[in-house]
């Protein structure tokens, strides 16, 4: 297909604001799918995906499309994921287009990733389309949200598209605006090829499927390939299009979006952002956003049973070969037994990673409390990564301890910006702005500490704001930080898969709470139970669970294994 024809987009909106509907809707019109192969969201092929209505990875589909004006056109539809867990995915995808369609629930309006997605597309140079969706609602206010757009997000409201994606109306003149206003790709055929990489994932029988853009030049079976930021070589067995389905081509060009498929063995060969080129001719001009995509957020992953050990490695190693962004080794706890470290991109990654452990491994697992990975500065001027509480170095050794930042943007309304305040900086924030953009809506953005964020912020500023707040994040950077590590102890012994390491100022409450977590789940036994919170030698918080009768085997004990255990158990099941 001529440059000329091809029309590469994606769609971008808030979390449910409907782009899965959207996209079906699209390949119903463009007759991508027959009616009988059209199931519900059919980009988000993953039966867990499916189950919790989100899209997690990115798929591609290429739609034959004749317009108004009697012409064949291409239209390239990228999906992108709908988290901010995976936002660096979502930024890589976009390279790929040059417009994003700005889906906006009619009823719900602009939210915090409506504006967090348009900026990404803004700085990839995307065109934008806004479309307002849901129409169909009783609450839907179009008329607010076009001002919305204007004021908020500074695209043209009062040109936005009406649509109902969920019945159709106005799909089809989505689909000419798309044709007339999205730029056709530039790039030029005759040069050194040129393709940046979006995704990739493993096929059992095919091996690494990569997804490329192509910026110039051309790709085609039987060339010599190199990556340029890892400087892998392979040569290329086949070329294609999604039509959702695989389709072989002979080859790919200039503006096409398409797979690829050389040979590669592990997914994590193929970063996402680098860019492949001719190794006999290679271009000059690579791709600059290259970046590795590194885990945020870490937990211990034990099976319950722990016979189960092999069936875990081999369930990581699998997922991890389709799954790159996240990472596990070893570790062993003397509670837990034999586990492992995990590194995660967010929250909602670590759940999705278990969900499918346990799932598709039929695994019964024990999860620890999830933290976030530090940097300290030693006094001998190294650095180390500290992910695992149990590996902090002694504190006479560190000269500088540092703890990763998000900026965090909310959008919410008037009434709740009191509340807001209060959680953010009860969660050691730092305001960097709070501005009323409209009447109704109102913009904070504030630096706060990943740790603090990572496990009941969300839910917290939903209570606060009874729902009426949208929330995304970007990691800032790292910043000096007095931490310390705090242990808890039973009967004296410290349970290692409890350890965490926290902030200095948080250290006495969450002790506290603890503690008392702890001394209820504890059922009562035949001598007392002690339970302590200690920074180093100092015990900064004390429970315990009284003995239910004369103590008489109190000097007995000595630290049961498979008592602890169920204590755990119990404990998880309580925090569930
Ligand atoms: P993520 O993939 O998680 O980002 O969500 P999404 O933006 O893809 O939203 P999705 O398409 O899953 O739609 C969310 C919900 O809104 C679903 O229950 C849809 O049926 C519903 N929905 C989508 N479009 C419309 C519409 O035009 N009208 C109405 N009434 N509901 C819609």
């Amino acid at each position: 297909m001529k440059p000329d024809r091809i029309r590469n987009f994606s769609i971008i909106a808030h979390i449910d604001h409907g782009k899965s509907t959207l996209a079906d809707r699209i390949l119903e019109l463009t007759g991508a799918l027959t009616s009988r192969e059209m199931e519900d969201q059919v980009l988000d092929d993953m039966a867990l995906e499916r189950e919790r209505g989100i899209t997690i990875k990115a798929r591609t589909v290429a739609l034959n499309y004749r317009a108004r004006d009697g012409k064949d056109y291409l239209l390239n539809l990228i999906d992108t994921p709908g988290h901010v867990d995976f936002s660096y995915e979502v930024s890589r995808s976009l390279a790929a287009c040059e417009a994003a369609l700005l889906l906006v629930d009619a009823s719900q309006g602009v939210e915090a990733q409506t504006l967090a997605n348009a900026y990404l597309a803004l700085e990839n140079n995307l065109e934008i389309l806004p479309v307002i969706n849901k129409i169909d609602l009783p609450s839907a206010d179009v008329d607010r949200v076009r001002e919305q757009l204007e004021n908020i997000v500074g695209v043209k409201g009062s040109e936005a598209l009406l649509a109902c994606a969920k019945d159709g109306r106005g799909v089809p003149e989505i689909l000419e605006a798309i044709v007339k206003q999205v730029p056709a790709p530039a790039g030029d055929p005759q040069a050194p090829c040129r393709a940046l990489i979006f995704d990739s994932w493993y096929d059992q029988y095919r091996g690494v499927v990569v997804l490329i853009r192509i910026l110039d030049g051309s790709v085609a079976p039987g060339m010599r390939i190199r990556f340029l930021a890892t400087g892998l070589k392979y040569e290329v067995e086949e070329v294609g299009i999604f039509t959702p389905k695989l389709k072989k081509q002979s080859r790919l060009s200039a503006g096409e979006v398409g797979y690829l498929i050389a040979g590669i063995k592990k997914t994590e060969d193929t970063r996402i952002g680098d860019t492949i080129t001719e190794d006999a001719r290679p271009t000059s001009n690579p791709f600059p956003g290259f970046q590795k995509i590194k885990p945020m957020v870490f937990a211990g992953i034990y099976p319950t049973d722990n016979t189960d050990f092999e069936v875990l490695r081999d369930g990581l190693e699998k997922l991890h070969l389709n799954d790159p962004a996240f990472t596990h080794e070893p570790e062993t706890s003397t509670a837990l037994g034999f586990g492992f470290r995990c590194g995660f991109l967010g929250m909602l990654h670590m759940e999705i990673v278990q969900q499918r452990l346990e799932r598709e491994f039929g695994l019964d697992l024990i999860q620890t409390a999830p933290g976030v990975r530090y940097l300290m500065l030693m006094k001998d001027g190294t650095k180390i990564e500290i992910s695992n509480p149990a590996k902090l170095p002694s504190v006479q050794a560190i000269d500088k301890m540092m703890e990763p930042f998000v900026t965090a943007t909310i959008l919410t309304q008037p009434a709740f910006v009191g509340g807001i305040l209060t959680l953010v900086e009860g969660r050691r924030g730092i305001q960097k702005e709070l501005r009323y953009l409209t009447p109704e809506r109102v913009l904070l953005v504030y630096e706060l500490p990943l740790n603090e964020i990572i496990t009941d912020f969300y839910d917290r500023l939903k209570t606060v704001s009874r729902g009426y707040a949208s929330f995304d994040y970007q990691l800032s950077g790292w910043w000096e930080s007095k931490l310390v590590k705090l242990d808890i102890l039973v009967n004296g012994d410290p349970l290692d898969a409890l350890s965490l390491i926290l902030h200095r100022d948080r250290a006495y409450q969450r002790g506290r709470w603890l503690c008392s977590k702890m001394r209820q789940l504890i059922p009562r036994q035949m001598f007392e139970v002690v339970i302590q919170a200690a920074l180093g030698h100092k015990v900064i918080a004390r429970e315990s669970v009284s003995a239910l009768r004369k103590n008489v085997i109190a000097k007995c004990y000595g630290g049961d294994v498979t008592r602890k255990r169920k204590l755990l158990e119990k404990q998880k099941e309580g925090k569930k």
